[in-house]
Formats: C-alpha cells, structure tokens, sequence
C-alpha cells in the first residue's frame, strides 16, 4: 500500500504526514498527503505496546532502514543552498529522524522554536482532518465495532480505501472534519536521529526567514 512520492506544500514541508489511531483492540497507522487523501496505512493488533505500532509497520521498517524511495533533497522555495531531505511530520510520540520531524519539546523554547511547532502542528491537523472527514463519513469509527477482529480490520481498511475513492470523487468539505478526537502514540527509534536535529533546526531557521516565514506566525504562538 506504500505510495511514498512526498507531496510539497505551501511551505515547502513535506506534507506527508503520520498518525497513529487506537481503537479499542487494534490500531490504525497512517500516512497522508496534503490532499488528505491515505497514502498508507498499516492496520493491525500489536497488543498493548504502543511503540511497536510504527515500527511493526514496513513503513516504520522501510523509514529504519532507509529503503523507501523518497525524492532527492532539494532546496527550500526562495532559497539555493543547502538541498534539504524530505520529510513526514508527526506529533511528540515520534521520534526525531532525518526524514521524520516531530515538535520541540522542552520548556522555555525560543521564539523560532516555537514557530517551529506551531508550523509543524499545522501542517500536521490535514492527516487529523483526514481522520475526521474519514470517521465522519464511516460513523461506525465513532464507536465499539462489534465484529471479529479480523473483520472490524477488514472494515477499517474498506473505509479507508472508500476515503481515498470519495476524496477523489468529491474533493474536500470542510464540515466533514468538524469533530474529532483521536489519540496517537509512541514509534520505536527512527534511523538519523543526528541528522534530523540537524534538518530540523534548519527548517526552524528557514521559517524565520523572509522566504519562509508566514505573515501571521509570530501572534499563532
Ligand atoms: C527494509 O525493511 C523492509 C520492510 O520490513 C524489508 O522488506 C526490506 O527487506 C528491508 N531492507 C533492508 C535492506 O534491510
Ligand atoms: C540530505 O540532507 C541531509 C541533511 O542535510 C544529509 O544528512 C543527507 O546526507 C543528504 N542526502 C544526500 C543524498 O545528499
């Protein structure tokens, strides 16, 4: 199901974006792009070990060993130098890596650091629409599935691939990401942890650049 061609956005992030969603006895992990449409998933029961979700999954193993397929580095818009990886955005519970950014977490951050994170948690709300607009059309994500485990997964991945046939068909609308709520988790240890401090604080620096800075991101924080 790995489809890895990273989308750009606007801002020059990657957009292609994680999540991973407990339900009550299995977990949903998925990739989306900047059209909220799934690029992945990886649907299963890991028991309760929640950082062996990403790292179950071949995407977690493919992003470990550094075998997906992922575009050249290449350089931000408005800028010649330096040719910056790829990279998916995730919450806190992943970890740092050089084609995975997660947020800054300690205390007291500097006011690029927060931009940071508040450009990341934006880029990051399409795959948490993605899961609204998809749980929203299929309501019975909203509650128990009362089926056999094999066929509640099976139901799960039908919607899925449902989502991505509407998206196409129907295209976006707002009120179908009006309400939400999900949970994600920890991943095992991505491979570049060094490096991705390296990539992240050169976004970090890229968005308080005029190049990369948007006009309202200093009052967002
Ligand atoms: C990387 O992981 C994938 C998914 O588990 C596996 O199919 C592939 O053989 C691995 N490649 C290497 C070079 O380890
Ligand atoms: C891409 O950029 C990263 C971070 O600067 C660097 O670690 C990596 O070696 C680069 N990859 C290539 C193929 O140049």
């Amino acid at each position: 199901m790995a489809n890895t061609s990273a989308l750009r956005s606007q801002s020059g992030v990657a957009a292609n974006i994680l999540i991973i969603i407990f339900f009550f006895s299995f977990v949903l992990f998925v990739v989306c792009d900047a059209n909220y449409s799934f690029r992945y998933i990886d649907v299963g029961s890991y028991g309760s070990s929640s950082d062996s979700v990403f790292g179950h999954s071949d995407f977690g193993q493919m992003l470990l060993n550094n075998t997906l397929d992922l575009p050249d580095n290449t350089t931000l818009p408005g800028t010649t130098s330096p040719a910056m990886p790829f990279v998916f955005v995730g919450d806190e519970a992943f970890a740092l890596g050089e084609h995975l950014m997660r947020p800054y977490s300690s205390r007291g951050l500097s006011i690029a650091r927060r931009v940071f994170n508040y450009r990341l948690t934006r880029e990051r709300r399409v795959v948490e629409c993605a899961f609204c607009i998809l749980a929203n059309k299929w309501r019975f994500l909203h509650t128990p599935i009362h089926l056999k485990l094999e066929t509640a997964i099976s139901a799960v991945k039908a919607a899925c691939v449902l989502h991505n046939f509407v998206r196409e068909r129907d295209g976006y609308n707002f009120e179908d990401s009006l309400s939400h709520s999900l949970e994600s988790h920890l991943p095992s240890v991505v491979r570049g942890h060094r490096q991705g401090v390296a990539v992240r604080e050169h976004f970090t620096a890229y968005f308080m650049s005029p190049h990369g800075a948007l006009p309202w991101q200093l009052e967002a924080i």
